[in-house]
């Protein structure tokens, strides 16, 4: 969208799809509007070389109209934070849309109602894109948190308007994500943690291609365990991944990728808060105990290894950090990042959880780049494309 320029956009309609999917409490307040501030610099832009901007989203996962999922609740964020007065219209498309982006001043934002009250969005029908297309000139995707769904408003709306250009999010998503990843300064480490390895194959995978040092935590830890013949427990393991936990640990040692699990494990004996919790050897936790965080002496050696390092990318917490007791782990290694990155690292957090643990552990604004998108990311890191990228002119 930078690319774009006045003579481009003045008294233009543009329908910018941002991914608005922001989590809301039961009276309708946002709990985090991460999402929304990420989404500002493309309004803005737009806004100021004239544009009349038609913001489009989902949020929820609704089936057919459902109050609770209505944007509506977002127009007096939005407003404060752009300065204007922002229309919200009752439907996403229709003769309603059509008269209010008819009557929007240049550098008026218009927000229509969630695209996904119509089960044609997800569906990506053709005939329902182009009538979402139909109300504006050109098309901007800032929605990276959805960039990995081949939706109507993310994919099929590019086939009707020209040009169809990535907004300043998205743009950043990718320079990260893609960029730092593909031509990283090294060394360059992952830290991958998260409960079970079977949602992080694919990541480990592609990122052993990738990286000189592969970090590991989280409940995914046990399946190497036990793999490796240690005791674990009452552990998380998936037993039918031994084999696979096995492959990995190969592959890393052929790729000559440095690979870190942890030394030291806080077993607890319920999984539970309150549970009553002590520091032992990875190699032999006690039966009738399981592992909820990583020990000190593993944070010792993460945190001196990622100071050898000059790029990270981090996806899933290192224990169960929703426990007080068991977020040591995960706020030694958001610490020792912020840390890194005040020293030049390029630090990079992709995918929901860690985001939350970085976010709790009030060091958001401390990192190189965190993810607005938890699938859309994690999808960039198994190495697939993203069907709203692809669908996009200058893909
Ligand atoms: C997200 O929250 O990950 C995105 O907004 C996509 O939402 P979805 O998983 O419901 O498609």
């Amino acid at each position: 969208v930078g690319t774009l320029t006045e003579a481009d956009l003045k008294g233009k309609k543009v329908f910018l799809r941002a991914d608005l999917n922001v989590p809301l409490d039961d009276s309708q307040n946002i709990t985090d509007d991460t999402r929304i501030r990420a989404s500002v610099p493309t309004i803005k832009f737009l806004m100021d070389k004239g544009a009349k901007v038609i913001l489009a989203s989902h949020l929820g996962r609704p089936k057919g109209v459902t109050p609770k999922y209505s944007l509506k609740p977002l127009v007096p964020r939005l407003s404060e934070l752009l300065g204007v007065n922002v229309v919200m219209a009752n439907d996403c498309i229709g003769e309603e849309v059509q008269k209010l982006a008819a009557s929007l001043p240049d550098g008026g934002v218009l927000l229509l109602e969630n695209v996904r009250f119509y089960k044609e969005e997800e569906k990506n029908d053709p005939e329902f894109a182009k009538k979402l297309a139909s109300v504006a000139d050109l098309y901007v995707n800032d929605a990276f948190g959805t960039a990995h769904r081949a939706h109507a408003s993310t994919e099929g709306v590019t086939k009707y308007l020209k040009p169809a250009v990535a907004g300043f999010l998205m743009q950043k998503e990718l320079d990260y994500l893609v960029g730092a990843v593909a031509n990283p300064k090294k060394p360059f480490a992952a830290i991958v943690g998260g409960s079970k390895v079977s949602t992080k194959i694919g990541v480990i995978e592609s990122l052993l291609a990738k990286v000189d040092i592969l970090i590991l935590g989280g409940g995914m830890i046990f399946t190497f365990y036990k793999a490796q013949g240690y005791a674990v427990g009452k552990s998380l393991v998936e037993e039918d991944k031994l084999e696979l936990a096995t492959s990995l640990i190969e592959k890393a040692k052929s790729k000559g990728v440095s690979l870190l699990l942890p030394t030291d494990v806080v077993v607890a004996d319920k999984f539970a808060a309150d549970a009553d919790s002590k520091t032992v050897p990875a190699s032999s936790i006690p039966d009738g105990w399981m592992g909820l965080d990583i020990g000190p002496d593993s944070i010792k050696t993460f945190s001196e290894t990622l100071e050898t390092t000059k790029t990270v990318i981090w996806n899933g917490p290192m224990g169960v950090f929703e426990f007080e007791k068991f977020a040591a782990g995960t706020d030694a290694i958001a610490k020792k990042l912020a840390e890194i990155t005040a020293k030049g690292v390029t630090t990079i957090i992709g995918g929901g959880d860690s985001v939350a643990a970085v976010e709790k552990a009030g060091l958001a604004d401390k990192m190189s780049h965190i993810s607005t998108g938890g699938g859309a990311s994690l999808e960039l890191l198994e190495g697939k494309t993203l069907p709203g990228v692809l669908a996009l002119d200058d893909a």
